[in-house]
């Protein structure tokens, strides 16, 4: 054996014998010594952890997971990026993690969004700090990030300024499906009285367009006419922001996120007068930036993240909706029937009747949030917090992979993974038990919620009602879902998967553009 091949053998048994030592502590050694600490996951490379797994598809590593901890349902960890995070399955524990917000902290997780997003870190403690005078806006001096919360409290849960942003949505709505407007979105001829769409496409430039324009005023169209067709792109990307990395590509989604950002410099600054048609929570956020003297460039990225927060997972639930019902003609008939009512011909929605009178609708609706939002929710661990007799250690991460909970047969039963369009219909308490979890809990339980259900369920509605929608060539396969840990919120349909559908206008409808904006 030559010298050289010795020294590269003898390196190779001694990195050998590192690695051993490092494996026997990580996964023997710990164990013992911290036996309530919840145990790692396996994994072969230090600091790399499951990284590459939990990219390439986090559901399935959360399975593997469950599986290899003999499906006890005990918190569990995994390392991401250097990074331990304590993975929690049990929907027992999963309604401690969201009750808890004092050493579970969505804080700390927001701090880190903002940070993405755009707001400088060095300038955060701003949004943080507690105003020196009280104003009527903010009699308790909140500081802008609690009230910003209680904004969105105040006006997207049911009341009167809900009901305002209720009316705009079913104004644009009504202008948006118009056939005239359909048509001319995807530069198709307006006189013919069929046309093909994908079906993807048709639910993002409605859904995302009806939105801004509930939120915003039209002037933003103006400033950036482009934004409503990037949100597809945006959202798909914003986890390179999330997660930053040198290894990561995100050139494209540093652009979108300027462009973003550029536009609403523009758009704050503009008097009150150009933005008439804003939302009220908008008028009032913009307030207090001004009155906060908040940095520009950071209120204009908090909007850029109000915008996103709004428009990013409607469309993609709607799309996963649509088609269900497209490929089920049984169910396709039951909802026209149940909803008709609600639709006039000019595209009018009665919005009550479609809330409280369309139970199939509300079943489909809920079932489809079940398969199809089961992204991660994340705390960061303030300090160390018992669970389930497990302790996680502050400083770490928590996270709750939804798809377990939403897969859980105790609840949903042995075919938890089909689409059973009644589910929710046949049995009224599933909405609200604990392993159902589409919009969070705790303190942030999502307040668009209620927003969200109607947006989705008026466009559905109208497009079902307004137009004779079918499949374009009736073999198609049903669209796969992105089940990767890559988009956030709603799976989006995996690239390249998507439906062609047919629309056609029904003959006899002269009017329909007389009720446009
Ligand atoms: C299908 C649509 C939507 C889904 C699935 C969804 C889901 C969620 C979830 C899961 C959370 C909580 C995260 C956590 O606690 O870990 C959340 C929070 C939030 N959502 Fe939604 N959301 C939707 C639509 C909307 C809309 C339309 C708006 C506003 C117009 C909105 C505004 C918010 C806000 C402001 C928060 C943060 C609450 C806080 O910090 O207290 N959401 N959403
Ligand atoms: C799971 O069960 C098997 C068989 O009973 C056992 O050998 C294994 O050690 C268990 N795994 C864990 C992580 O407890
Ligand atoms: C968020 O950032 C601010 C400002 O840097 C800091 O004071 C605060 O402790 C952070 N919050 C959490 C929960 O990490
Ligand atoms: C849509 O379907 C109708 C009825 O089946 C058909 O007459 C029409 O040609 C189709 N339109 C397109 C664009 O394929």
């Amino acid at each position: 054996m030559s010298d050289a091949s010795y020294v590269g053998l003898a390196s190779i048994s001694s990195l050998l014998g590192l690695w051993i030592a490092w494996w026997l502590y990580r996964f023997i050694l710990l164990r013992r010594l911290r036996p309530n600490d919840p145990p790692y996951l396996p994994y072969l490379l230090p600091c790399l952890g499951h990284t590459g797994r939990f990219f390439q598809d986090s559901h399935q590593l959360m399975a593997r997971g469950v599986k290899h901890f003999n499906d006890t349902r005990e918190p569990f960890s995994i390392v991401i990026l250097g990074k331990t995070y304590s993975v929690i399955t049990s929907p027992l524990d999963a309604t401690e993690f969201y009750s808890n917000t004092v050493t579970l902290s969505w804080d700390g997780f927001l701090n880190h969004t903002l940070h993405a997003f755009g707001v400088s870190p060095e300038r955060l403690d701003v949004l943080w700090a507690q105003p020196t005078e009280a104003t009527t806006l903010n009699p308790h001096r909140k500081c802008l990030i609690h009230l910003t919360q209680d904004l969105y409290k105040q006006h997207l849960l049911p009341g009167p300024t809900f009901s305002g942003l209720i009316d705009k949505y079913k104004a644009s709505l009504r202008t948006l499906t118009s056939w005239k407007r359909i048509t001319e979105r995807h530069h198709l001829e307006t006189s013919s009285s069929s046309h093909c769409f994908s079906l993807y496409d048709l639910c993002a430039t409605i859904m995302i367009d009806a939105t801004q324009l509930s939120l915003f005023d039209p002037v933003l169209f103006a400033i950036d006419p482009t934004m409503t067709d990037n949100m597809r792109t945006f959202t798909d990307q914003l986890w390179k922001l999330m997660y930053e990395s040198k290894m990561l590509d995100s050139k494209e989604i540093k652009t979108l996120r300027e462009k973003y950002t550029r536009a609403f410099l523009i758009y704050q600054r503009l008097p009150k007068e150009m933005r008439k048609e804003e939302a009220w929570i908008v008028t009032a956020l913009i307030d207090q930036y001004k009155t906060l003297a908040i940095h520009e460039d950071d209120s204009a990225a908090m909007l850029v993240m109000v915008y996103w927060t709004g428009d990013a997972n409607a469309y993609k639930l709607a799309f996963w909706i649509l088609s269900y019902i497209l490929f089920d003609k049984h169910l396709h008939r039951a909802l026209v029937t149940e909803t008709s009512v609600a639709v006039q011909d000019n595209g009018e929605i009665d919005m009550d009747y479609l809330a409280q009178s369309c139970p199939l609708l509300k079943s489909v609706y809920s079932e489809a949030l079940r398969l199809r939002k089961r992204d991660l929710a994340f705390r960061k661990v303030e300090s160390d917090t018992h669970i389930a007799g497990k302790v996680l250690r502050g400083g770490n991460f928590a996270l709750v992979p939804v798809c377990q909970l939403h897969d859980d047969r105790s609840v949903f039963g042995s075919d938890a993974n089909r689409f059973d369009p009644s589910r929710f219909e046949k049995n009224n308490q599933l909405t609200g038990c604990t392993s159902f979890k589409p919009y969070g809990g705790g303190k942030t339980y999502c307040p668009g919620r209620f927003f969200a259900m109607q947006e989705i369920f008026a466009f559905v509605a109208v497009m079902l009602n307004r137009y004779r929608v079918q499949l374009d060539f009736p073999v198609q396969e049903f669209p796969r879902p992105d089940e990767s840990s890559l988009t956030l919120g709603v799976s989006r349909p995996l690239p390249g998967q998507d439906l062609r559908v047919n629309l056609t206008r029904p003959v006899d409808w002269g009017s329909e553009e007389a009720g446009g904006q």
